[in-house]
């Protein structure tokens, strides 16, 4: 089986991206499994920190592992948006792929001297780990907004100089721009567009692979330009959250009396899994 760092190296040479989709608990994660098995694409499911404390950080690891090995299956868990350096530790030393170490609102001082520390970390643990930072801002919540912003103002985007020297101080692995993406979602389902010249120049800058975050609300015309100009990964929450309650609460409302979990959560799974599916069709280039 393929590393998570030798599977990005085989999705930027194929042009494709792989999806990366949060989950906190056990039927999301089935979802999003069952939806790459159909699709028979690789990909990453993510736990930021509230999602991990739901699910328990070694129990998470040992489900995803338990998938991975009982279907011979590539499918690796990363450590969404971590804040404290203890935490990706933490992570790491539970098995986690790939973390997130996400201190862009401490200031770039910080943020450099934290992210080498989590990279040493991860060199030293004896597996290959991956450490991704973010840089610029792009918000923070995966939920629903009334309206969407029209446009990202350039001043938030990142800066390619400055992203370079970046990398050359940390080592770091992978990155996480502001290229005119936004956590969260709008309620009519469209974010900003993306700035696709500003990634181009950043994949080039950086020289490292790049991970759009805020996947939700994008247009597929985006995704594709985006993926051309070199991103690898995409991160996808708010559309799967929403497909999943949607799902659960239109069964609940029409058979209030059924009140076995495995009834009643089927209908969330299912439509949080078709749109992961679809996803993964259009970031695979299907
Ligand atoms: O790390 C998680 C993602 O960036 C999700 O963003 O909720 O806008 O899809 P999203
Ligand atoms: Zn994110």
């Amino acid at each position: 089986m393929k590393t998570l760092r030798e599977t990005i190296a085989w999705a930027e040479e194929n042009k494709v991206a792989i999806g990366h989709f949060n989950f906190s608990d056990s039927n999301q994660l089935w979802a999003i499994f069952n939806a790459a098995r159909e699709v028979n694409v690789p990909v990453v499911v993510g736990l930021s920190g509230g999602e991990r404390n739901f699910f328990g950080v070694e129990q998470a690891v040992a489900m995803v592992h338990s998938l991975r090995d009982t279907y011979d299956f590539p499918i690796y868990i990363n450590g969404d948006h971590t804040y404290k350096v203890e935490d990706v530790k933490h992570a790491i030393d539970a098995g986690f792929d790939s973390v997130i170490y996400d201190s862009t609102k401490d200031g770039h001082e910080h943020n450099v001297a934290n992210t080498k520390e989590c990279v040493e970390y991860a060199r030293n643990c004896g597996r290959d780990v991956l450490i991704e930072a973010e840089m610029g801002n792009i918000g923070q919540s995966s939920s629903m907004w009334d309206e969407a912003p029209a446009a990202v103002d350039d001043d938030v985007l990142t800066d390619p100089e400055m992203l370079k020297r970046f990398v050359a101080e940390t080592g770091v692995d992978l990155i996480a721009p502001a290229v005119g993406n936004l956590h969260g979602m709008s309620k009519d389902g469209r974010n900003p567009e993306l700035n696709i010249d500003r990634i181009k120049v950043l994949r080039e800058e950086g020289g490292i692979p790049m991970v759009l975050h805020g996947g939700s609300g994008i247009s597929d015309a985006d995704f594709k330009s985006a993926i051309e100009a070199g991103v690898c990964c995409v991160h996808i929450n708010t559309e799967i959250r929403k497909a999943y309650q949607n799902g659960i609460k239109e069964f609940v409302n029409a058979n209030p009396d059924e009140i076995a979990p495995y009834r009643f959560l089927k209908q969330g799974q299912d439509d949080m899994q078709e749109v992961v599916k679809k996803r993964l069709e259009l970031f695979n280039g299907m």
